[in-house]
Order: structure tokens, then sequence, then C-alpha cells
């Protein structure tokens, strides 16, 4: 694990160590038609630059932040991926584990392979075993730096609805969600129906192929075999959907996963919603969608006014904790990280899990110290330079 310094590193060591199936490989990798969206959102966080400010005092640096009203030890989260068993035997449990291990805050996905219930109890079970080891603080103590020492708030997990055409089903996985303790409902809008992706029925079509089945490769490579719960979607959800996931939800924050413009954060604040996500899935639904980072921008020039209203959250291509600072300064409260969850748990379990979030957490206090800056308070729009992408 110790060649593992960046979060781009754990996708080469899943792959060295060969945990992960062609399949797998393919399942995670996997983006929407020609692939436009995921190089999109990849290349996106580096148009941006940072203004130093330098001679300030940044001894003590903390990347302290809440997420939707709770406490988090920094502004970012393990974002919903389905199907973790793909990647590890332990699946969302020994995901869990990871986050309880740092305090951080993680998105439970409809399609876990480990049931919501389960899911919930391994947080709690590795919480008591924190407590009971007298910690709450992080494992390596004896760094001397007094902010990285602190203890950390406890964990938490928000749940991700798949909306399903059958609303008994839809009402059923709300419920569970609630009394399993999930803290908030994101309700992914992105989905209506499931995106091309094209690696996945390359490997469909493959597997089909070697097994000497010549029209079911055909079929493969037009998407009647998907591995996702495509039929399941909703592709009729509407926004006056809202009151009645709403009303099953109750109190708590409610969250739309997969904003992609403007006009759809305003609409998301008139329906009540508390946070909306600008995200396009990590480049698997939408063709040319746009990164987030754009949609942040735009939501910037046309409708400032939802800033201060609707916890604005981004994902999608953010790998280094210093690119998760420029979101920050942007107006974002939060970031969600995808893909390297998967691989890092893949290569090494919870474990993984750890040294990914360690790595983003000094990357994100490092770059705040850089920035002359040492809480996420100062993290304003003018720290950093967007005018290049202002202008194009
Ligand atoms: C996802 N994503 C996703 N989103 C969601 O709302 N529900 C889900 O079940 C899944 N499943 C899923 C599986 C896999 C393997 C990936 C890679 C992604 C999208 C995810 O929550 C997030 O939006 C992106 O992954 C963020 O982009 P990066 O960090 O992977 O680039």
């Amino acid at each position: 694990i110790a060649h593992c310094v960046t979060a781009l590193d754990f996708e080469a060591a899943a792959a060295r160590g060969g945990v992960l199936s062609h399949s797998a490989l393919s399942y995670v990798s996997s983006s929407a038609n020609a692939g436009l969206s995921l190089r999109g959102n990849l290349a996106s966080w580096s148009r941006v630059a940072f203004r130093p400010r330098v001679l300030r005092d940044v001894h003590h640096a903390s990347p302290r932040s809440r997420i939707l009203g709770f406490d988090s030890p920094f502004p970012f989260y393990a974002s919903a991926m389905g199907q973790l068993g793909r990647s590890h035997p332990g699946a969302e449990v020994e995901l869990v584990r990871g986050l309880a291990r740092r305090g951080a805050h993680g998105l439970v996905s409809t399609v876990s392979t480990v049931p919501t219930e389960e899911i919930a109890g391994a947080l709690r079970d590795e919480q008591r075993k924190l407590a009971e080891a007298g910690t709450g603080k992080k494992e390596d103590g004896q760094s001397g730096d007094r902010d990285r020492d602190e203890a950390f708030p406890p964990s938490q997990l928000h749940f991700q609805l798949y909306v399903h055409r059958d609303r008994a089903v839809t009402l059923a996985r709300i419920r569970r969600a609630k009394q399993a303790g999930f803290r908030s409902l994101w309700v992914t809008v992105d989905t209506p129906v499931l995106g091309k992706r094209t690696s996945d029925r390359h490997v469909q079509a493959s597997e089909a192929l070697e097994l000497g089945l010549g029209q079911a490769a055909e079929r493969a490579g037009l998407g009647h075999r998907t591995h996702a719960p495509a039929g399941d979607f909703q592709p009729a959800l509407s926004w006056a959907d809202l009151a009645w996931i709403r009303e099953a939800w109750g109190e708590g924050p409610l969250v739309l996963k997969g904003v992609q413009c403007a006009e759809d954060a305003r609409l998301a604040l008139r329906h009540g919603c508390q946070g909306v996500v600008l995200s396009n899935h990590g480049g698997r639904q939408a063709h040319s969608a746009p990164d987030a980072l754009t949609t942040l921008l735009e939501i910037r020039t046309y409708c400032p006014e939802v800033l201060g209203k609707l916890e604005i959250l981004v994902d999608g291509g953010l790998r280094d904790g210093a690119d998760v600072l420029k979101a920050i300064c942007l107006g974002a409260s939060a970031v969600g990280v995808g893909r390297p969850f998967f691989y890092a748990l893949a290569a090494y379990g919870s474990r993984g899990v750890e040294r990914c979030i360690d790595i983003l957490s000094e990357e994100l206090v490092n770059g705040m110290r850089l920035l002359g800056i040492t809480s996420l308070v100062e993290a304003q729009p003018e720290m950093v330079n967007a005018s290049r992408l202002l202008n194009e």
C-alpha cells in the first residue's frame, strides 16, 4: 500500500493485484458512449488555477467542514457506487469500516450488494469498536501535528435512491433507509434510463463470442443485456414526484443527485430540496454532459441566489485533495469521490479506503496551507482563477 501516494495509484494497484475480473474492471471504468463525459470530468479541474496568498501564518490548518448540517473531518465523501461486491467480497461493509475509522461520510447506493440494514449495522459496530479502543483519533497519533491529532466526528451515512417503476418498492426502500438511521435521502435524477455503457457492452459481446453465441453477441453489442437494473428505473419520474418522496422521507435533508444546469438547481430549491449534487454520474449517463465545474460556474453566473440557500455538492473526476479545494472555493460545500474508492477497496479492503482518505486529506491540507488559508471558511472564489473558463 505504501506505493499508493495519489488517489489515482489505486487503479494501477487493483489492476496489478489481478483482484478485479475483466467484467468488474469494465463495470467500474465504464462511461457513456465514446467516453467524452468521463474525459471531460477528469480534465475539468485542471482548468482552474489557484491564486495563492503568502505570509499568512499557516502553521495550523484544519479541513473540518459540515455536510448537510453534520460535522465531517473533511469536505469529501465516498459517493454511491452500486454492487461493491464486484470490488471486494466484504462489499459495502468493508467500505464502511474504512470510512468509520476516519470519520468520513458515505453515500450508500440503492443497488448495494449488502442489505441496507447490514451496512448501517457495520458502521455502528465499527464505531463501537473505536469507542472501546478509546480512539476517535487517527492511528498515527505520533505526527505531532495538533490539527491531525484532534478527535474527529463520527461517520455519517446517507442513502442514494433510485426511483423504481413500482412506487410501493420505492416507498419500502425509503422506509428501510430511514429506519436504519441514514441521515439524508439523495434521489438520483440523471438516470431516467441507463446510459449507453460502451465497455460493458464490449465485454458482454466478447463473452458471448467466446461461448460461440453469435446472435447473443450481436444483441449484447446493442445493449440488450445490462448489469445495472435498467428495467427498474422509473422513466416517467418528474418534479411532481418529489412531493410524495419528501412525504415518505419525512424530516431530514432531501438532495437531488445529478443536476446538470442552473435552471434545475433553481427548481430543486423551489421544490423544497436542501441540496443538489452537480454530477454527470461519473460520465456514465448522458453523452457530452457538462462536468460539475461547468455547472457550478453556470450557477454562479445565472442564479447565484441559490448558493446560500441550497447546499451545493459536486462529483466527477476529483482525484486530488487540492482539486477538492478548488470546488470549495467556488461554493461547493463538499465533493463526492467515486472510482478511487472502488479501486482502493479492491486492492486493499478497508485499509485501502483509509489510505485513500488520508491521501486526499493530506493533499487538501497541504493545498490550503500553500494557498494561504487555515480553515475552509476562508476558501472563497477570489482564491482561484476560473476566468479562462468564463471567457470560453
Ligand atoms: C456509480 N455512480 C452511481 N451513482 C448513483 O447515484 N447510484 C449508483 O448506484 C451508482 N453506481 C456507480 C457505480 C460505479 C462503479 C461508478 C463508477 C459510479 C456514480 C457515482 O455516485 C458518482 O457520481 C461518480 O462515480 C463520481 O465520479 P468519479 O469520482 O467516479 O469520477
